[in-house]
């Protein structure tokens, strides 16, 4: 079977990890597309040179934004382009410099891989995937925001860190606009089914929902300049690889909502399977009013949000 084809739009930090992260993992071959097209082909064959050493049997290639052919027949596109936050900048303040960034690769995609499977990543996100999906005109189900599986590893790691367990053993569900409102689900997450409130008290797990809230931002005020990229890479890298390989994981993302949670029309995080149909099923579980409260709080900034793309 001919090997799988990634295209990573935007080269820059989070692209450059996609496609590191692809290529260890043997997903398919790799092209790296971005505006500065000598960043994208130098990261390409940097990468082409591990070959030898790391045993990855994929290619990668890189090219600009003036030919969007490289991406021909791609089946997984990630999208990365557009500007990161600057410390005291929110991500709604990128929405403007951003959109512009999503609707020109957004139209690449549809002309030269309109069978891809499309996970955005650029902030805001929910608005820029929203723009993603209505520029291509794709089914629902071929496109997604990554959102809910970075919110989610990083509220992980803040309970196993202090609760003393491994974060492996953290299950999370964070759901909501990935924005500073985002729901994070208390009573949805646990240490291997054991409840958190067996681990930690009210008080620490309050600190962790804030923390999770500002994990972002955080990152951004100690890199000084850019944003995170790891976390946000590999959390990208475990969707496409559950799409690739027809895992029917189970994961957080920005799906289109027709109805769920009583909302329709927008892209949220909510639990989604994913598998070789892409976004194959979008899951509902019940909330309380507490929770209800919440993510009408957080509904409401993501509608805000995508008012101001005026698509
Ligand atoms: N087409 C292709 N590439 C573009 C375009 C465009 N229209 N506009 C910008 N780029 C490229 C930039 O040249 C840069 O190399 O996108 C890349 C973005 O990389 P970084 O600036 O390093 O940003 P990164 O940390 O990777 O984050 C990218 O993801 O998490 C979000 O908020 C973050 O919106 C940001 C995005």
């Amino acid at each position: 079977m001919a090997r799988r084809k990634i295209a990573l739009i935007g080269a820059g930090q989070i692209g450059g990890t996609l496609a590191l992260l692809a290529a260890q993992k043997e997903l398919g071959d790799v092209v790296l597309v971005d505006i500065m097209e000598g960043v994208a082909k130098g990261k390409a064959l940097d990468l082409q040179e591990t070959r030898g050493i790391q045993s990855f049997d994929v290619s990668l290639t890189g090219g600009g934004t003036t030919d969007y052919s490289v991406i021909q027949g791609a089946d997984v596109c990630i999208v990365t382009a557009g500007v990161p936050r600057k410390p005291g900048m929110s991500r709604e303040d990128l929405l403007k410099v951003n959109l512009d960034a999503i609707t020109k690769v957004a139209q690449g995609i549809k002309q030269y891989a309109p069978s891809a499977f499309v996970i955005v990543i650029t902030n805001p996100l929910d608005s820029m995937v929203y723009a993603m999906y209505k520029v291509t005109g794709f089914p629902k189900n071929r496109v997604v925001g990554m959102a809910g599986v970075l919110d989610s590893a990083r509220f992980q790691y803040f309970v196993g860190e202090a609760a003393g367990v491994s974060p492996q053993d953290v299950t999370a569900l964070v759901m909501g606009g990935h924005g500073d409102d985002m729901v994070p689900l208390l009573r949805y997450s646990s240490v291997n089914g054991v409840p958190l409130t067996k681990l930690l008290d009210k008080a620490k797990l309050d600190a962790i929902v804030e923390r999770t809230r500002k994990g972002g931002g955080d990152i951004v005020a100690l890199l000084g300049t850019g944003s995170a990229f790891y976390a946000p890479a590999a959390s990208a890298i475990a969707m496409a690889e559950s799409f690739l390989r027809d895992k029917k994981r189970v994961l957080p993302c920005s799906a289109l909502l027709e109805g769920q949670y009583g909302v329709k029309g927008l892209f949220v995080g909510v639990p989604v399977v994913i598998g070789a149909g892409g976004v194959e099923r979008v899951l509902e579980v019940d909330l309380n009013d507490e929770e209800r409260a919440m993510l009408a709080k957080s509904v409401e900034s993501v509608k805000k949000s995508v008012a101001e793309t005026k698509l």
